[in-house]
């Protein structure tokens, strides 16, 4: 079985308070997230409004407490006034980032509407790719001002009184990245996001901006891309935004658990960059992470490329949805624990996406929503890791993989919940080969029990869940030991496992 994996687990050890805001999530006019996803009048769930009521249930399950909107590659060249006032009178437009239809049914005010119904706030994206300044200035007028003017009287006019009030905004998507609708070099983007951010704040300077990093760590550009756009922006935005997507295209579950690594690297790498800006600028201020696009995604990868070529211009076609796997849900899980363990600089972090496109939720048109496999690791993220991140002290076994080495057998982080009086600790056991003893030393934690001990664990790597069978579930676990504050268990290999101590 190999080395023992020991952590010590002290309410003294505090990393950061985790802002809720790590557990957002996406949703794009992209595939079905929005169309037969969150709405589709008609279905034998649909409220008044024509949203899906057994979606919104399982929305409310992940307790989402932020969704980014409306893009993606959508909202580079999206023109938000298509998608306000009457429906019978809204234009159906091209979009060119999916080559699809979009018909502006479910425009700004429904989204603001569904966001009230599963408790979330919106995170705005403004589009910088065809559109610019003044279009984001109209925009914010509409959806936040109470004033006599132009833009606020139009949402009146449209039968909304009040104001959306959204606090965070994204100044554009992907801006790095050439297959963006107007794509720019970071001394352009840079300039543009912050004249942008000032003008905004202008209107309303109790705003927070979300600049645009890189699209992912691969890109040529990357980190220079921070560093020039933040030289330019610094004093104008308080997060830059960080994303990316996994695979396991080689099937290599080992190495695929590992990738979590470069993640690490890759968050490390940013924050440095940030903090480098911060010192040539004498600044005081920081510049937070928003990881406002993360997931695995590469299922359907090819096909939908193909798709997009060979049949474009549909209406809500099945785009970008993967099925995912039990290894994808472990590999989720090694992902929100190294968002805990950096919860001193990642504040807002949103899986992409949250409905049908590659998604934990889906839905059958003409039927029932469902749970795939990752949807097991961010509810227990989402219900147990609101609190303090601690950070304990850890040893435990390493492994090489094929292209990483010293890959720790455990990746695990504690988060104290004061109001609750639970403490919980995440692990992974990720070693494909062997199972590990685990050991928990939580006497920093007097009088504390086990409360529950959830686990997902399987053989098979691939197992998959779907509409009619769901195998992939979390189950408790009673094969454990806990005296004198002492808590002992074996962890499977490949498993994902969450303990909650409690009073
Ligand atoms: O989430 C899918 C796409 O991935 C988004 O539209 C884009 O921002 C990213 O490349």
């Amino acid at each position: 079985m190999g080395q023992v994996t020991k952590m010590i687990v002290d309410k003294d050890f505090q990393l950061a308070k985790v802002d809720d805001r790590l557990y957002g999530a996406f949703i794009e006019h992209l595939g079905r997230a929005v169309y037969t996803g969150i709405y589709q009048p008609g279905h034998a769930s649909a409220d008044e409004e024509g949203f899906r009521k057994d979606v919104m249930e399982l929305v409310k399950e992940l307790n989402v407490p932020i969704v980014r909107y409306p893009g993606g590659n959508f909202v580079s060249n999206f023109f938000w006034e298509d998608s306000v006032g009457p429906k019978e009178q809204r234009k159906k437009r091209l979009d060119l980032a999916w080559r699809t239809i979009e018909s502006n049914e479910v425009g700004l005010s429904e989204f603001a509407s569904w966001c009230r119904k599963v408790n979330s706030q919106m995170m705005m994206a403004v589009n910088l790719g065809t559109r610019g300044t003044a279009d984001a200035l109209n925009l914010l007028e509409y959806c936040n001002m109470e004033t006599d003017s132009y833009y606020a009287n139009l949402r009146r006019q449209h039968g909304v009184e009040k104001p959306y009030g959204i606090k965070t905004w994204c100044l554009g998507n992907e801006m790095d990245g050439p297959w963006q609708m107007g794509h720019k070099t970071a001394a352009e983007y840079g300039h543009l996001a912050a004249e942008t951010a000032k003008a905004m704040k202008a209107m309303d300077d109790s705003l927070e901006f979300v600049v645009c990093g890189s699209s992912n760590v691969e890109m040529p550009t990357f980190p220079q891309w921070e560093a020039s756009t933040l030289e330019e922006a610094y004093e104008y935005v308080d997060y830059i935004s960080l994303h990316q997507y996994y695979g396991n295209r080689e099937d290599d579950t080992a190495d695929f658990f590992a990738k979590t690594q470069d993640l690490k690297n890759f968050l490390h790498s940013v924050i440095a960059t940030c903090d480098f800006i911060k010192a040539k600028k004498r600044s005081k201020k920081n510049i937070y992470l928003s990881f406002d696009e993360w997931n695995v995604w590469y299922h359907t990868a090819d096909a939908d490329n193909d798709k997009m070529a060979k049949k474009p211009w549909q209406t809500a076609p099945h785009l970008l949805e993967d099925i995912y796997t039990f290894e994808d849900a472990i590999l989720n899980g090694l992902i929100l624990i190294t968002f805990l363990k950096h919860a001193d600089r990642v504040k807002i972090a949103c899986l992409a996406q949250l409905i049908n496109v590659i998604a934990p939720i889906m839905t059958q048109p003409d039927g029932p929503a469902w749970r795939q496999t990752i949807f097991y690791p961010f509810l227990h993220a989402s219900k147990y890791g609101r609190g303090i991140a601690l950070s304990p002290v850890m040893s435990t076994g390493t492994h090489d993989t094929s292209k990483h080495s010293d890959v720790t057998d455990c990746e695990s982080v504690a988060v104290y919940c004061e109001e609750k009086q639970e403490v919980t600790i995440f692990a992974v056991n990720r070693n494909t080969k062997q199972d590990l003893s685990f050991q928990a030393d939580i006497r920093g934690f007097e009088g504390y029990q086990v409360k529950e001990y959830l686990v997902l664990e399987s053989e098979d790597m691939k197992l998959v869940n779907s509409l009619q069978n769901s195998p992939v579930q979390p189950k408790s676990r009673t094969d454990y030991e806990m005296a004198d504050g002492i808590f002992e268990t074996v962890m499977k290999k490949c498993s994902w496992n969450v303990i909650v101590f409690g009073k």
